[in-house]
């Protein structure tokens, strides 16, 4: 039975060594909880790191744990300690993470790190590859396994991938920086699905492949490597139901039941009905803006000197990458902080501030999250935030107030929190006050809202949304209606021709003959295609004609020796075979002065942009500029052009071009001529572009067409890349 392998840095559990032997306690953080339940519920293998050093274990203890992790469904990979330093707190924790929360100038880059995380992703890889059986599903997490996908397919092209990134994608401005960019995003590519929890994620991360590897993207899906990869946004649910029955258990059990920690919260609470609890539970990170809120709380009791006694603030910070610099330094300035406010206000009997630091069980979060009247999440940077789900998934009598940030990824679901921007201290403060003051009615009716989200979108769905898709993406590969050319195909194909009486090849050039180049001066033929030529062209019986869109000058020059039908600027130029140049169509002699001062506008307004001027066609090039703005541009230019172009005209797209030609002629009606010449039994046509899907469109059935590329086609074969056409053309010639 197929699997789901599920990949990440962390495994849900850890081991933790004590004075005799190790113990294992559960892993705190969202990706860990959330993906606890999937594992739980489905038939899948977790591969990931069991959170402490390899050195501090001994072979024997290790044989033990490895054992009982096994028995569990978990596959351990182990960091010895000098790879949890440059891999896990170096690139992963000193890089990436700060720089993909916007905190630059925290992010250190580092060769030797980056090193190590390579080494360590592969690891991470092949222990996949050793697990991994035909008809498993991978699904990879975070940004701790950026190469991993990349690293996979290498090994094994076939294999459904899916990669979540738990945490915000930066905007492009931001993720330029990291200098090792483009490997991080060909990393990723390695996935068919691409998951974020919220679309400005999904749209900076689009935007990043766009400009730094400059792929082709049609909405959310991207061409690579003869591959659609679909990016999507899955904003991530907890375990509902766990949380909402926990709290109904906690709530109904009897006083003598209950933890002491719950009694004395619910005793603060009924001495005074106008008495609240503050509650913010969060690792301690610089990204959960814990600063901030000590001192807008610190602020409300300065305006609001009434709420002094009447309110606690419980703090609850969870130890988190303890080792680096900047969460030590975050420590002492927390302490001191939450030293400073409680040294100035406490009287005797209140402490404003209750300051927890370490990790909690399930069965005490509970407690904190059925107490607590208020929840305040006010991170700086947050990609989803699970704690403010929780909460409400707590909120069984439909009471409490969630204070939510908004750069948080659940504020793009959560309308009804008191939405707050965490660098504005008197909005801070005045949502502070409006939660403690709300009405009960409004109170019910805002929860309410926000339970029906929590419980509707969660983890399971969640999930099950994410797989469906990935099975989606899965089958947008396999289009059945063409023939990929595997080898089997491409023998077939050949004998085929071998055997014709009469053949006929028709070859496009640019993306077919050639790869493409960002100068298309640059692309010119070498060695190894003119080799092809040499025998093509001895091969009796058989017709060649290369159909391009390039001018006569250019094919003349590269191909003019050789005995070929040459067709240029799509057919408005031809040489047959031992003839001299002809010219098939007659424009009017004027139309350019009034095209092209047009078109140079957008030259001038679009930066990286040229004109190639043909004889009897314009062509605006925009491979070189902005994808985002030449694709605003391409849409105006063509609806001016549409308003202003004579009938003899017409407006041709081709790759990351758009084309002024005469209307009259296209490379269908110029290979169509061709064809009719002789009376051939194995016609074979090649091409990749827009262009060529007239010559697809125009040859009649028996003709073989085939497309470089995956893009929609006519064509009824396909190659997966220019790279396949020169073998192929090789095997015809042998
Ligand atoms: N959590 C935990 N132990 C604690 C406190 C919190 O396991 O002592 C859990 C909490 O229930 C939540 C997760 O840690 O599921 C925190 O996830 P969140 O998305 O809020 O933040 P992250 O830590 O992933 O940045
Ligand atoms: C966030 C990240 C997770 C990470 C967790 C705890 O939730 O998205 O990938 O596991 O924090 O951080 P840690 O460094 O302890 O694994």
């Amino acid at each position: 039975m197929s699997k789901n392998i599920i990949v990440s840095n962390r495994l849900p559990l850890q081991i933790v060594r004590q004075k005799q032997g190790y113990k294992f306690i559960p892993t705190s953080g969202g990706l860990a909880t959330g993906m606890k339940s999937f594992h739980q519920h489905g038939n899948s293998l977790w591969i990931g790191w069991p959170g402490i050093e390899q050195d501090l274990i001994d072979t024997e203890s290790w044989v033990s744990l490895k054992k009982s992790l096994t028995r569990d469904k978990f596959i351990p990979v182990p960091l010895l300690k000098k790879e949890m330093e440059d891999f896990y707190y170096g690139l992963s924790n000193e890089c990436l993470w700060p720089l993909f929360h916007y905190f630059i100038e925290f992010s250190k880059f580092n060769q030797s790190h980056w090193e190590s995380y390579q080494k360590v992703n592969q690891r991470f890889a092949d222990k996949v590859l050793e697990n991994l059986q035909p008809g498993d599903r991978v699904w990879i997490h975070d940004y701790q396994l950026l190469l991993c996908p990349g690293m996979i397919r290498q090994s094994a092209p076939e294999v459904t991938i899916g990669f979540f990134l738990h945490i915000p994608f930066p905007s492009f401005e931001i993720f330029r920086i990291f200098p090792w960019r483009t490997q991080l995003l060909f990393g990723i590519l390695g996935a068919d699905l691409v998951g974020f929890h919220t679309y400005d994620y999904q749209r900076h991360f689009i935007s990043s492949v766009k400009r730094i590897l400059r792929l082709e993207v049609n909405y959310n899906i991207i061409d690579y490597k003869a591959r659609k990869i679909q990016v999507s946004t899955f904003p991530m649910g907890i375990d509902y139901q766990k949380f909402e029955d926990a709290a109904v258990e906690h709530i109904r059990q009897k006083k003598e039941e209950h933890s002491e920690m719950f009694n004395l919260l619910k005793e603060y609470k009924t001495l005074d009905k106008s008495n609240k609890i503050i509650l913010s539970i969060d690792r301690l990170d610089y990204t959960k803006g814990l600063i901030n809120r000590l001192e807008a709380f610190e602020q409300l009791l300065i305006n609001f000197p009434q709420y002094i006694k009447h309110i606690h603030l419980i703090m609850l910070m969870v130890p988190s990458r303890s080792s680096v610099p900047h969460y030590k330094r975050l420590k002492r300035e927390t302490d001191r902080t939450v030293g400073r406010i409680n040294g100035k206000y406490a009287v005797l009997g209140w402490t404003p501030i209750l300051y927890y630091y370490r990790s909690m069980p399930f069965e005490d979060l509970i407690d904190l999250y059925v107490n607590a009247d208020i929840a305040m999440i006010t991170p700086v940077r947050d990609g989803m935030n699970l704690v403010a789900k929780e909460y409400v998934a707590t909120r069984v009598d439909n009471d409490g107030v969630l204070i939510l940030s908004e750069m948080t990824g659940a504020s793009k679901e959560f309308f009804d929190a008191l939405l707050v921007n965490p660098f504005d201290m008197e909005d801070m403060v005045l949502k502070l006050r409006q939660a403690i003051e709300m009405p009960q009615e409004e109170q019910k009716e805002r929860i309410t809202r926000l339970k029906k989200r929590a419980s509707r979108y969660n983890i399971n769905k969640w999930s099950n949304e994410f797989m469906r898709t990935l099975k989606e993406t899965e089958a947008l590969n396999q289009d059945e209606t063409r023939l990929r050319m595997t080898s089997s195909v491409v023998n077939q194909l050949s004998l085929q021709f071998k055997r014709a009486q009469q053949r006929l090849l028709l070859l496009d050039y640019d993306g077919t003959l050639v790869g493409f180049h960002e100068n298309p001066e640059k692309s010119i033929p070498d060695g190894e295609l003119y080799t092809i030529f040499d025998v093509l062209c001895s091969i009796e019986r058989l017709d060649i004609a290369i159909i391009s869109g390039r001018n006569k000058e250019f094919l003349e020059k590269y191909f003019g020796t050789y005995p070929v039908t040459l067709i240029a600027e799509h057919g408005y130029q031809q040489r047959l075979v031992h003839s001299s140049w002809e010219q098939k169509d007659v424009l009017r002699e004027d139309w350019k002065q009034h095209i092209l001062p047009v078109v140079e506008t957008f030259t001038d307004n679009t930066p990286g942009t040229f004109i190639e001027e043909k004889k009897n066609s314009l062509v605006w090039h925009y491979r070189k500029s902005d994808p985002e703005l030449a694709k605003v541009r391409v849409v105006e230019l063509k609806t001016l052009l549409t308003s202003l172009l004579p009938d003899d005209l017409k407006i041709m797209d081709g790759d990351k071009i758009v084309e002024i030609v005469s209307s009259r002629v296209h490379k269908g009606v110029a290979a169509t001529q061709l064809y009719a010449h002789k009376k051939y039994d194995c016609t074979i046509v090649i091409g990749d572009d827009v262009t060529d899907e007239n010559m697809f469109a125009d040859l009649p059935e028996e003709v073989v067409k085939i497309k470089v590329g995956t893009k929609q086609t006519l064509a009824n074969y396909y190659f997966k890349s220019h790279a396949d056409v020169r073998p192929f053309l090789r095997l015809l010639s042998e």
